[in-house]
Parts: structure tokens; C-alpha cells; sequence
């Protein structure tokens, strides 16, 4: 199709959005070459228009818009670009988009995990692209190779450092000892942190993103509430400490396995031994391992979050829309909307697990906890006393376990955890041997 300029309606103008405008503008002659016409930005939707309000790199105010209509109505929007985040009203302008013809570009992980089975077969059905490279891994380029590059494979499983804030927060304690307010507090000057920053703590941020992943590897949908989700908030300095004296790093993981047909997939922070390459992943960095039954394993490594690599990702999909609207491409996305496979409920899964358990300190204690164990046949790898309060005569028991079922395990701690003598069970954390 022969077209003057392809015209892009962007909406959102804050992190992502104003950088995406700043690089529309600053590159826009290397990015003509590369989309085979010049990318035009014809209007940007905000929340509100305040002349006060520092906004990106001098853009025309006639280019701004509060009003859906306007922004829907301007002739020669080509692309729509979706950076305000959240569910709704995202996903309406999503729809809205696609059914008046657009090609669709988002950032928006929550509305993709959610709905992205429902946007795309709306983008089928419309001959339209929907692409979503920013939406996991930030500048990683995570979601094409999963669409492209990996199809031959069968892929089993995804381990992946997915959330740049909480990898951050976790680094800086780690490293340095600072407290989880004050290093949250950096990822947000970062500009790292999502609008709500208890989306990156909790791990929803990164359930989002394995759910999108997930979705992809496997070919099944595979929905937020499929997943298991922790955050880091209970981390403490002292698992850091003993964690290292074990020979493991503390990180947020986003697992998802293929075992017999049954995804299993979960978000919480995990132990991983020092040496294995996940560990070394310090910073806003991500790294996503994925196994694949050609490719064997393959590493994905780079900046997950902040303005410049986000936007490298959102701008690679505008010019492969504009590429696509120039040779005539509607849609190329094939996906099966139902694959038979089953989601394996985390009462079933399997690792090992590390305990720390505030206790009295006195004769028959660690007896006591290893009866419990014992009898819900969890084998106990080792047991070290920690710190003891001599004044409250309580003591720091660190245990490690052999492999075992989640659903004994969550037995046994509600009974150590009711048993006289146990103070607290001060932290419980999984352990993957990756
Ligand atoms: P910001 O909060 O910085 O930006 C969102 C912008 O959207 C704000 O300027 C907000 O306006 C505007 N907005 C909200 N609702 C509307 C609306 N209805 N109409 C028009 N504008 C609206 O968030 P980010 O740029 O950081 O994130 C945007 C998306 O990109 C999210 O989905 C996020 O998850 C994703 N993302 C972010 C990354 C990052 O590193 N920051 C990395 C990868 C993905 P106002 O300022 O008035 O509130
Ligand atoms: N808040 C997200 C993160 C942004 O920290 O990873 C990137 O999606």
C-alpha cells in the first residue's frame, strides 16, 4: 500500500508515553527508513490539559487532547499506541481502537494478561496487528522471539527475574543493607515503579507478565489468577544474610513449567544458589531463562523497566505495524485459543523449602519441629541455630528441606506454628536449585 506518512494517535503521556513521543520526534528520520514512510504523531490523548504541567519535548498544543471522540475521530490515525495503563478504561480503548480499523501497540501488561485473549481474536477478527512487546521485560525483546524465533520448540519451562523494581529493592538490600522503604522509594524516582508500586511488591506486576509469557510459551491461556503470587515485603535483612551463609541469593521469580501436560506457574521470591547465572542479575536488569526442546536454554537479558529501554520496545512494534500496514499484513498472529492443557494447582508442586522459626531457646525444640516434619514426611537437609535473645531466651532456627509437596508443607507450618515453644515462624521461602 502506498501511503504518504503512517499516523500514530498515542495515548498516555507520562514514563513510556512521553518517551515514546521524544523518540518519535528525535528519530524520526532513521525510523522512516526503517518503517518505509515517515511516522507522524497525530494526536495524544491525556487526562487533563494543564499548561502548567512540564510535558514531553515541546509538542504542538493542538496535538493534545482530553476528549475520546476527538482522539477517535482524528483522520489519519493509522496506529494507536496505548501507554495510560491499567484495566480499564484501557481495554475499551483497545477495543475501540481495533474495531474502527487501528493497529494496536500497548505497554500495558494488566490489560494483556487479562484480556488478551479477547484482543486478539478481536485483532483477527479486524485484520489488525495487537502488539505488546513492552508489556513484559521492559527493552527485552521477550514476546517476538516467543511469537517468531521459538515456534519450532516445545517450550517447558520459563524462570524469570520479570519485575525491575522488586530485582532493584532486593539488589540494594542485599548489597548495601538499606531498608526496603528508602529503596522503593529510589526504584520510584527510577521511574521503575508501576503507578501503584504494590503492583511490583506484591508480585501482581510480575503475575501479569508470566501470565502473558505463559500464555505464549504454551499455548494456553493461562490467566493472573492461575498463578500463584507472593510478593518481597516479608523479606528481611536477616534471610539475606543467612541465605548467603547457605550459599544462595534472594530473587522474585516468575516460574512456569509444562510437566505432563499441566502448567504449573507461580510468582514468589525464591532461594537460587549463588553461582547459577539468575543470581547474578543485579539492578532494574531482568534476566527470563527459557527451555525449549531444540533450542535447549536461552537467556534474555537486559533492562525490564525505565523510560529508554521501555520505549525501544514500544517504538519496535509501532514500526513493525507500520511495516505490516504498508505491505497490506492485517493480522499474522496464529494462536489456539484452547490447547487441552491443565493448570496444575500449587497445593501439587514440589521444591524445597527454607524456614526461619523464632523459638524458645531450651532442650527438645528442634525435636518437637522435626516430629512434625517427619510425620508429614518432609526430610529436613539441615538445621542451624542462629542468633539467640538471651533476655527473651528465644532463638533463630534456620531450617533447610529436601524436596516436598507444597500441601505438606503448609500442614506442617500451621502445626509448628501452634506449637508452644515456636515464637513466630519468621519467614518461609522456596528454594530452586536453577
Ligand atoms: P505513568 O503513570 O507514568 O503514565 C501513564 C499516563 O497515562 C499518565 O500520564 C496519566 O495521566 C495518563 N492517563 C491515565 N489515564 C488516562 C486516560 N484515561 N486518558 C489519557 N491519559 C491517561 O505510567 P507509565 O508510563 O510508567 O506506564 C504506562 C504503562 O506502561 C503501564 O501499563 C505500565 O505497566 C507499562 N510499562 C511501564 C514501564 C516503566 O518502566 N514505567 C515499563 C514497561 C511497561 P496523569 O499523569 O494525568 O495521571
Ligand atoms: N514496574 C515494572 C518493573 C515496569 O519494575 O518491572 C516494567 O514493566
Amino acid at each position: 500500500m502506498k501511503k504518504e506518512s503512517i499516523g500514530i494517535g498515542l495515548m498516555g503521556l507520562g514514563v513510556v508515553g512521553g518517551q515514546v513521543a521524544k523518540v518519535l520526534t528525535e528519530k524520526a528520520s532513521a525510523l522512516a527508513e526503517q518503517a518505509g514512510c515517515p511516522l507522524v504523531l497525530r494526536k495524544i490523548k491525556v487526562r487533563r490539559i494543564d499548561p502548567e504541567r512540564p510535558r514531553a519535548h515541546q509538542l504542538p498544543a493542538e496535538l493534545f487532547t482530553t476528549d475520546d471522540d476527538e482522539f477517535f475521530n482524528t483522520p489519519g490515525i493509522d496506529i494507536v499506541v496505548e501507554a495510560i495503563g491499567g484495566e480499564n478504561p484501557a481495554r475499551e480503548y483497545l477495543k475501540r481502537a481495533i474495531t474502527s480499523g487501528k493497529h494496536v501497540v500497548t505497554s500495558n501488561k494488566e490489560v494483556i494478561a487479562k484480556h488478551g485473549a479477547e484482543l486478539r481474536a478481536l485483532a483477527r477478527e479486524h485484520h489488525v496487528g495487537l502488539r505488546y512487546e513492552a508489556s513484559a521485560g521492559g527493552g527485552i525483546p521477550l514476546i517476538a522471539p516467543f511469537k517468531h524465533d521459538l515456534v519450532a520448540n516445545e517450550i517447558s519451562g520459563i524462570y524469570a527475574i520479570i519485575n525491575g523494581t522488586t530485582n532493584y529493592i532486593l539488589t540494594r538490600m542485599a548489597r548495601e543493607g538499606i531498608d526496603f522503604p528508602a529503596a522503593l522509594k529510589s526504584a520510584q524516582e527510577l521511574g521503575y515503579a508501576e503507578p501503584n508500586p504494590e503492583n511490583d511488591i506484591e508480585g501482581i506486576d510480575a503475575n501479569y507478565k508470566l501470565a502473558i509469557l505463559a500464555s505464549l510459551a504454551f499455548q494456553h491461556e493461562v490467566r493472573p489468577e492461575d498463578i500463584y503470587c507472593e510478593g518481597i515485603s516479608r523479606i528481611g535483612s536477616r534471610d539475606f544474610r543467612y541465605a548467603r551463609e547457605l550459599g544462595f541469593a534472594i530473587k522474585l521469580l516468575a516460574i512456569a513449567k509444562l510437566v505432563d501436560n499441566a502448567i504449573e506457574a507461580r510468582v514468589h521470591p525464591v532461594l537460587i544458589p549463588e553461582d547459577s547465572l539468575l543470581a547474578k542479575v543485579d539492578g532494574v536488569y531482568n534476566a527470563i531463562l527459557v527451555e525449549g526442546d531444540l533450542i535447549g536454554k536461552v537467556l534474555f537479558y537486559g533492562q525490564g523497566a525505565g523510560p529508554s529501554a521501555t520505549s525501544s520496545a514500544v517504538i519496535a512494534d509501532i514500526v513493525a505495524s507500520a511495516q505490516d500496514i504498508l505491505l497490506g499484513v492485517g493480522n499474522r498472529f496464529k494462536w489456539k485459543a484452547e490447547s487441552g492443557k491443565k493448570i496444575k494447582p500449587m497445593a501439587e508442586i514440589e521444591t524445597q523449602y527454607y524456614l526461619r522459626v523464632n523459638c524458645a531457646d531450651r532442650p527438645g525444640v528442634l525435636a518437637q519441629i522435626s516430629k512434625i516434619l517427619g510425620d508429614l514426611k518432609i526430610s529436613i537437609a539441615s538445621a542451624i541455630q542462629k542468633e539467640a535473645d538471651m533476655t527473651a531466651q528465644t532463638a533463630e532456627l534456620v531450617l533447610m528441606t529436601h524436596p516436598s509437596p507444597e500441601k505438606a508443607m503448609q500442614q506442617a507450618l500451621s502445626k509448628i506454628a501452634q506449637l508452644e515453644v515456636v515464637k513466630e515462624i519468621s519467614n518461609f521461602i522456596r528454594v530452586e536449585n536453577i
